[in-house]
């Protein structure tokens, strides 16, 4: 085993490297932290992300960066307010732009290895609100050929199936069908290839090494991928016809890929894409983010209102282990998923600040948080349901090519 570092952007990043061949490697390999672990592949441990804002060398969103949006979008999206969407780059550059007429488009996107859970729809959420309220283009990409390469169990047909399924949960946000273009990257690489092999030029071996933890035993499907990641945030460039700002709104687990297109951007002429960075729902067991390999983790937009209150009913909380404790201790909100997706989605500021203080005070048990949470889940994923259903006549409307997906 040895050590390799690269310096990227103003930050020092070193891992081991290790010649062995699984995607367990990789994610081993990107340890941020002893008690944590942040890649595009893996969330694990209980995330710092005042941590990880040293490691990846981003920015804090700072109230400076709110009042700016407030003065030019006349509100604060509550996910911003809250700091779910709590790190960036250059996002403040890319407001100074906006502000002097230079409309950047949004960039933004889903590996279909699975269905779409809450933890998916909170950047599409906020995604929508910044296309809204900003009057922006929207790139929206499906890497189904990344979750083919990295993934030894799926083939191509199961990820096309999820692909189309995924589609239908993206329509169903409700992105403006005039403003957003989707690319499934099997169907429509003519669009990012030319892009693709720019940016691959100028990235080594070594940096993707570096960065992403690929060994000699990596498949070189794997290897190649990065750079399609990257080219769409160029794309806008090139439709444009002139230089054009590009925001990516995206959990932080994204974020190799962001540093390494920012490492080339200018070399190869474009403006380094700008980021705002989310932090992640948890599961519903006691560590990791929702994720849909852990299906039982996970709350999907197509389970039923019975699966949805028994999965909630079987949730870790951080609540004691019997109603006397619960009342003399206090519960622990702060590891609490129930909490949580009550305070990203549903309470009101001041709610959540109610809700904190008597669970920890003693005053409130695990059941009604998870009562209050059941009631307002069930109609949420209902309306996604319906949306889905009518997004099915609409798929080409969003298509890059204009084209059904089957065609
Ligand atoms: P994917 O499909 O893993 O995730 C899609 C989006 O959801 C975010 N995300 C989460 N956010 C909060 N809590 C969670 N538990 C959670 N799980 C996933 C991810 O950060 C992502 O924003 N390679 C990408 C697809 C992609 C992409 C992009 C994503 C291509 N281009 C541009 C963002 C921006 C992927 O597999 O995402």
């Amino acid at each position: 085993m040895h050590s390799l570092s690269m310096s990227s952007e103003n930050n020092n990043i070193s891992f081991d490297i290790r010649d062995h061949n699984t995607r367990m490697d990789i994610k081993n390999q990107n340890k941020t932290d002893n008690d944590f672990t942040v890649t595009p592949w893996e969330v694990d441990g209980n995330v710092d992300y005042n941590k990880l804002i040293n490691k990846f060398g981003t920015f804090a969103i700072t109230n400076e960066i709110i009042e700016k949006i407030k003065n030019i979008t006349g509100e604060v999206h509550p996910l911003l307010k809250n700091r779910y969407f709590f790190s960036h780059r250059d996002l403040d550059w890319i407001l100074n732009e906006y502000q002097k007429g230079n409309k950047f488009y949004l960039y933004t996107g889903r590996g279909p290895s699975g269905l779409i859970h809450l933890g998916h729809l909170m950047p599409w959420l906020f995604t929508k609100y910044l296309q809204d309220r900003f009057d922006v283009k929207l790139i929206f990409q499906i890497t189904d050929d990344e979750k083919f390469l990295f993934n030894d169990g799926k083939d191509l047909e199961t990820i096309n199936k999820f692909t189309i399924e995924n589609i239908l949960d993206i329509i169903a946000i409700g992105f403006d069908p005039n403003k957003t273009k989707i690319i499934v990257d099997t169907k429509h690489i003519n669009y990012l290839y030319p892009l693709a092999i720019e940016i691959a030029k100028k990235i080594t071996f070594s940096t993707a090494k570096a960065v992403f933890g690929f060994s000699n035993s990596s498949n070189i499907g794997m290897i190649g991928f990065p750079p399609i990641q990257s080219a769409p945030c160029f794309l806008p460039s090139l439709i444009e016809k002139k230089s054009t700002p590009v925001l990516i709104p995206a959990a932080i687990d994204q974020d190799p890929y962001w540093r390494i297109t920012r490492d080339i951007a200018e070399k190869i002429g474009y403006y380094k894409p700008a980021q705002i960075h989310s932090k992640f729902i948890p599961g519903l067991a006691n560590s990791g983010k929702m994720s849909s390999s852990k299906p039982e983790t996970a709350l999907f937009t197509i389970d039923d209102p019975e699966n949805l209150e028994k999965k909630v009913q079987n949730s870790f909380t951080g609540g004691q282990p019997t109603v006397a404790l619960q009342r003399k201790l206090g519960g622990n909100a702060d590891i609490c998923p129930v909490y949580w997706y009550l305070n990203y989605l549903f309470d009101s500021e001041d709610q959540s600040i109610e809700r904190y203080s008597n669970c920890t005070g003693g005053n409130l048990l695990c059941g009604e948080c998870k009562g209050d949470l059941i009631k307002k889940v069930k109609p949420f994923m209902n309306n996604i349901q319906l949306k889905r259903e009518k997004a099915k006549d609409k798929v080409k409307d969003y298509m890059i090519d204009g084209k059904d997906i089957d065609n």
